[in-house]
């Protein structure tokens, strides 16, 4: 299978490549970070590519699209993982350039991959795309409002996009991944009910749903279930929930000397 992964130079897109690779699928591996996925796919193997792609920038994803075409053959997956957590206190406080950028790669960088996969797949009759969303895209995380604003848009984009194109073979599937072990969680508060996946797990998660199609997957499922419930409660007993497991300060108690690196890496991507 040819497969396309965003974001893919570390973390969750990182692991999944390996796994694809490890499979003997031909991995497309796209990230802001060029110089970085194309080290990755030479690790990989020759049958992986890597491309430097900025993900909100759609023309510059369907010129990318077409060259992985051109390069490993038709596309049968693509996954859109790339996604920045910019967390601050009070989103009131937050930066507009860095607002505008999370919901550029978070939300329209999923819309745009997801288009343009949909044109290529569409007239073939099948084909998977899988966004990663979030937990965060089911209940508000507070620290995260606007991570939380560009993830709920990815679980709704996904749910909207799959009925419209029901008949088209082509399976939408939307992972909502907890806390994970990544740079993104680093400096961020620990809490008694927070529990890192490792990016292992998100990964066989990934591959899996490519198999099955399976429209929503959360992990791990506990996290899940407890925030499906969180999100059908009273606001304020939620609120007062959150707060009693220490959720509520994971990402507004954060360690900006242990973030550090993180926050100036996201910024250097904001022009
Ligand atoms: N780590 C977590 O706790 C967690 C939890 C829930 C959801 N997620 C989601 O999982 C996905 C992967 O996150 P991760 O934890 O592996 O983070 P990560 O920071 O380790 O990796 C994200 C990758 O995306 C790339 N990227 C950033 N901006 C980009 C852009 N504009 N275009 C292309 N690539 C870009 C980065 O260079 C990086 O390699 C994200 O969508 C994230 O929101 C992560």
């Amino acid at each position: 299978m040819v497969v396309v992964i965003t974001g893919a130079a570390r973390g969750i897109g990182a692991a999944t490549a390996r796994l694809l690779a490890g499979r003997g699928d031909r991995v497309a591996i796209a990230d802001i970070d060029g110089d970085m996925a194309v080290t990755i796919a030479d690790e990989l193997g020759e049958h992986c590519q890597g491309y430097k792609l900025d993900v909100s920038d759609r023309l510059a994803f369907i010129d990318f699209v077409d060259q992985v075409e051109t390069n490993l053959g038709p596309i049968d997956v693509m996954i859109n993982n790339a996604g920045i957590a910019m967390a601050s206190p009070q989103v009131t406080d937050q930066e507009i350039e860095v607002i505008e950028k999370s919901i550029d790669v978070n939300l329209k960088g999923v819309i745009w991959g997801t288009l343009v996969a949909v044109e290529k797949m569409r007239p073939r009759g099948h084909g998977a795309v899988i966004n990663v969303a979030s937990l965060a895209g089911v209940i508000g995380v507070p620290g995260l409002a606007v991570y939380s604003a560009s993830k709920f848009g990815v679980v709704g984009f996904t749910e909207g996009i799959r009925a419209e194109q029901e008949d088209s073979g082509i399976s939408f599937t939307v992972v909502m991944p907890g806390p994970v072990e990544t740079d993104m969680m680093v400096g961020t508060r620990s809490a008694p009910l927070v529990r890192l996946v490792k990016p292992e797990v998100l990964a066989a998660a990934i591959v899996g749903a490519i198999e099955t199609g399976k429209p929503r997957v959360a992990v791990p499922r506990s996290t899940g279930a407890y925030v499906r419930l969180m999100s059908i409660l009273p606001p304020k007993f939620a609120i007062r929930m959150n707060r009693l497991m220490g959720l509520d300060r994971v990402s507004t108690e954060i360690d900006p000397a242990a973030r550090s690196e993180y926050v100036e890496r996201i910024k250097r991507t904001i022009s």
